[in-house]
């Protein structure tokens, strides 16, 4: 893999953009699965609806979120964590669905990560103006196993930062069915997601739907 960034892969099949090296955009990667990922995530939000958590710090946090498979990620006022249960039910996360699972093995594959079995998806809700600040996903127990997250609805501008919080981002647009993973070296880099714009996707309606899997336990 080069550093180039956005150079694209010739190889045939959705294209390919490197954000350096283990980080890649698969642009497209998802969209074929649209329907069968979007009637998944509807059994999902019945059982664990979005809900907006609270920070250690006490703020609601502008993206709605849920989970599914054996852990899930929540943040209260004692901090950050994975939990097999959904502290809003107090009932285990929904399974996670074999259209998720089989997509998650699928895309990390393609980014060079096989055999990737997630047990956590952080299924995040935007609506216009909701935002995630730069951060790194350290939660998880094993860090040798890659993240794959997955764009469904409006589009977004995906901060895409080094190891250091301080080091200079790349904006990364992303659209319906891209799918971006990282891992290996780029495992801890700093991302983050720009205000939603306004706008109306016939799949998510005035949002953007962004799954995140993660192997946590
Ligand atoms: C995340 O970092 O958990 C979500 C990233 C995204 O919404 O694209
Ligand atoms: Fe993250």
């Amino acid at each position: 893999m080069t550093m180039d960034l956005f150079e694209p892969d010739n190889a045939g099949g959705p294209s390919l953009q490197t954000l350096g090296p283990g980080a890649l955009v698969l642009r497209g990667f998802a969209t074929a699965h649209e329907t069968a990922l979007w009637a998944s995530l509807q059994d999902v939000l019945a059982l664990a609806p979005f809900r907006h958590m609270r920070t250690p710090g006490g703020f609601r946090m502008s993206v709605a979120m849920t989970n599914c498979g054996a852990l899930g990620w929540v943040t209260d006022r004692t901090g950050y964590r994975y939990d097999a249960a959904d502290p809003q039910s107090g009932h285990p996360w929904p399974c996670m669905p074999e259209s998720f699972l089989r997509l998650a093995t699928n895309a990390a594959a393609r980014g060079g990560f096989e055999g990737f079995v997630p047990d956590a998806c952080l299924i995040n809700r935007y609506a216009p103006g909701a935002k995630l600040s730069l951060h790194q996903d350290r939660n998880e127990r094993d860090y040798g196993e890659p993240i794959v997250s997955v764009s469904l609805g409006l589009p977004a501008v995906f901060l895409f930062g080094g190891l250091a919080r301080a080091d200079r981002t790349t904006r990364v647009p992303l659209s319906h069915g891209d799918v971006v993973v990282w891992g290996g070296p780029a495992r801890l880099r700093y991302h983050g997601v720009l205000p939603l714009a306004e706008g109306h996707h016939p799949l998510t309606g005035d949002y953007r739907i962004n799954l995140t899997f993660r192997k946590a336990g």
